[in-house]
């Protein structure tokens, strides 16, 4: 009679490449899936009467500003595990904590991973170093942010485009961090600081991605007016430097383009046709980042995350701060920096729109060390199952669990991952069809989310009844490595 280490029995198994769901025991020996059918006559230390429940793989998190909280244990990574997440994709926007170390306060929104006693890594390898000396209790997936090699080759001076000589050193900085176990590069070129970087300069650096078959992806230049000329940008870059692209986040930002994902995606279709293209996204129609009293607007709401000065207005809307100060908002936004906050510009059917398309990956972006994070951080993967899936029927429970695992897995190219099948990494996440739901929201952004059952990572159990547990089983995970 075989014996395994854990098997689910009677499970309602849905394994990540969006096929219909079905019943099935499932093994696990190991760090790997051993078996998937009719278990009956196989025994294990551990079996789980799974009954009505889902098995599905565990969720990647494919957009993260994670770097710094796969470093600090089990309870940083509660927010992703209650959720059902075994990977995160960190480095992205720009900004990773790789390869580059800070004497100061980092400029924003380089900060937003903390001040300059986190920034201590000359190399990715340090970094990959330190991952495998102190495991996450999630996998890592890594990219390296085009902000932090500016800051690196530029001297702190990059309010400016990149001479050729500081471009071919960030790009050999970048070819040393591939070969190191990173992804991919990250741009954000939206950021004030790395506005000033031309095409050309990005071009340039992610020359370096060819070699390595690595992925570039990007906060864009402009996701408002000009998104459809920062999609075409975007994919030019990818094309000159023959890497897959990702989008990170996409919308279509501010009222005045409301709608504009009917003309978008049909775009992102047509270009997929002739070269990789695949996008994130984060189910709620309101963004969060730094915050830049420049770009504030009447017709905006924005909600304060954190700020140094005044981290007692963390949670409080700037108009009521702005109010309670006698200070135009812009007035007040200044008072609060170095700050976040969250802006309430986005269109409900655009997201839903671009959540819908088989293209969406379900990325967080969710920013871990905010003092009153925007919601995403905790609630992203239940609401995708939970409001969009099963109660808007925006789309399949199936085709929810691919744009969170198999599909996923397939852009970032994590073999053996988002998948359930004989021979897989058992990365998997047990939860409820039921009762699964987010309940973060903006007056509670940090309520865990309900109905996610356990959570294992490389076949030890990462998050069960209700809390973290101590293993450390996550690994970093590099593009073609089973
Ligand atoms: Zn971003
Ligand atoms: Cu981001």
């Amino acid at each position: 009679m075989a014996r395994h280490d854990l098997i689910f029995r009677n499970a309602t198994v849905i394994d990540g490449t969006g096929a219909p769901r079905f019943v099935a025991d499932v093994a696990v020996d190991g760090d790997r899936i051993a078996a998937v059918g009719d278990l009956g006559a196989a025994s294990a230390d551990r079996e789980i009467l799974a009954d009505d429940r889902v098995l599905a793989p565990g969720f990647i998190d494919a957009h993260t500003h994670d770097d710094r909280a796969v470093l600090c244990g089990p309870a940083c990574m509660l927010c992703k595990m209650s959720q059902g997440v075994t990977t995160v994709v960190v480095g992205n926007c720009g900004i990773s904590l790789s390869p580059v170390r800070m004497g100061r306060r980092p400029p924003p929104p380089l900060d937003l991973l903390g001040d300059e006693s986190w920034w201590t890594f000359d190399s990715f390898g340090d970094y990959a170093q330190r991952l495998a000396a102190d495991p996450a209790p999630v996998n890592t997936v890594a990219l390296i942010g085009h902000m932090s090699l500016r800051v690196e080759a530029m001297g702190g001076d990059t309010q400016r485009a990149a001479t050729d000589a500081e471009a071919e050193h960030m790009r050999r900085r970048l070819a040393e961090a591939l070969a190191q176990g990173a992804s991919g590069f990250s741009t954000g070129l939206y950021y004030p600081p790395n506005m000033e970087a031309p095409t050309e300069e990005v071009i340039a650096v992610a020359e370096a991605l060819r070699a390595a078959g690595a992925l570039y992806v990007t906060h864009m230049r402009d996701e408002a007016n000009g998104v459809v000329t920062s999609i075409e940008e975007t994919l030019r870059i990818g094309r000159e430097a023959g890497a897959p692209v990702v989008i990170s986040h996409h919308k279509c930002s501010m009222p005045e383009n409301f709608g504009r994902s009917t003309e978008t995606l049909p775009h992102l279709e047509a270009a997929a046709r002739a070269q990789k293209v695949a996008y994130d996204v984060y189910p709620y129609a309101a963004g969060s980042t730094v915050l830049m009293p420049e770009r504030l607007r009447a017709d905006v709401p924005v909600q304060v995350t954190w700020s140094v000065p005044h981290p007692e207005m963390s949670g409080r809307m700037l108009e009521d701060i702005a109010r309670e100060w006698n200070l135009t908002a812009r007035a007040a936004a200044e008072r609060l920096l170095p700050a976040g906050a969250i802006f309430f510009q986005m269109d409900e059917a655009d997201v839903r729109r671009i959540l819908a398309h088989p293209m969406a990956m379900i990325g967080s972006d969710g920013l871990p060390h905010d003092t009153y994070p925007h919601p995403r951080l905790w609630g992203t993967f239940p609401r995708v199952l939970g409001h969009y899936a099963r109660d808007l029927g925006l789309f399949s429970l199936e085709a929810a669990v691919r744009k969170m695992t198999g599909h996923t897995a397939e852009v970032f190219g994590l073999e053996g991952r988002g998948v359930i099948r004989p021979g897989a990494y058992a990365d998997l996440v047990l939860f409820d069809p039921a009762t699964v739901r987010d309940a973060a929201d903006f007056s509670a952004p940090t309520r865990p989310a309900e109905g996610i059952v356990e959570t294992w990572v490389n076949g030890q159990a990462a998050f069960a009844a209700g809390a973290a547990t101590a293993a450390r089983a996550g690994r970093l995970v590099t593009r073609g490595q089973a």
